[in-house]
């Protein structure tokens, strides 16, 4: 069934939403939607996404009818330290969500740090969680996630690195449902932003952690950190030893596994 403004209200509710058959970014939109005054929970919604962002300034877009994309505006009471734990939100919520969809155990979901959700070893979605800040109030967070439900990246360059959940079942899946069932995770992990068993779900389905990586630290191309993933701590931070026993704290980097 198509994502339509029908059968997003038919499922939806009270929830605030705004549904766009084509947008560039949902995470543009729901950014503007916030500064106008958006609620917590308020939702962006589109079936294609043509200028969509990642991390790094990578792309993400997607074609009609492939995809979940979508924006959910949080408002969170936390220090600004713990802000990262709203990429905790988004991860454990789809991680939860998909753990609902028949043919998918447990064992076939994962989370690579910091943000990727993955199934059989493969990226299946990505979160952009964007903080967003009047001076230096925080006016709230835009939770950005693309959760790939039948793209088909064979021949293209992603075909070893990503999968979409039907590629994985072959079962066909209910689009609205399952972004209904990924709102209600989202909604719950919010409002347990500062909680330990939001960490501890997240940290609990992180494959990384005992895994040699590659970290490319953020606006730095050249200085790579190489190691083994230690540990994670509460603000969302990676513990990488490296090979003469140091141990160094990452932020935000692009962490890579290494073979
Ligand atoms: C990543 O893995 O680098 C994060 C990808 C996040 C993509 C989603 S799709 C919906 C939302 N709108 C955007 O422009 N980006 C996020």
């Amino acid at each position: 069934m198509p994502l339509s403004q029908e059968s997003l209200d038919a499922v939806l509710g009270l929830r605030p939403f705004r549904f766009f058959p084509q947008i560039d970014s949902t995470n543009d939109h729901a950014r503007a939607w916030l500064l106008e005054g958006a609620p917590a929970g308020a939702v962006v919604i589109a079936d294609e996404q043509t200028t969509g962002r990642g991390r790094f300034q990578r792309t993400w877009n997607a074609p009609p009818g492939t995809a979940i994309l979508m924006s959910v505006i949080l408002r969170p009471e936390v220090a600004p330290s713990k802000l990262g734990r709203a990429t905790m939100v988004g991860a454990v919520s789809v991680a939860e969500a998909l753990a609902t969809v028949p043919s998918l155990p447990m064992e076939m979901i994962g989370l690579k740090y910091p943000n990727d959700v993955l199934l059989v070893g493969r990226k299946v979605a990505g979160i952009l969680a964007e903080a967003v800040w009047e001076g230096d109030r925080l006016v709230g967070v835009v939770l950005g996630i693309g959760l790939n439900v039948r793209i088909d990246f064979t021949g293209t360059a992603l075909a070893t690195a990503a999968t979409s959940i039907e590629r994985v079942t072959g079962v066909s899946i209910h689009r609205t449902d399952l972004a209904d069932r990924l709102l209600k995770r989202v909604d719950h992990w919010a409002a347990r932003i500062g909680e330990r068993s939001l960490f501890n779900a997240w940290r609990g389905r992180l494959t990384t952690l005992g895994q040699r990586v590659s970290v490319r630290l953020s606006g730095d191309d050249t200085w790579a950190i190489q190691g083994l993933a230690q540990d994670v701590d509460e603000e969302g931070a990676l513990i990488v030893r490296d090979d003469s026993g140091a141990d160094h704290r990452i932020i935000a980097g692009d962490v890579t596994l290494q073979s």
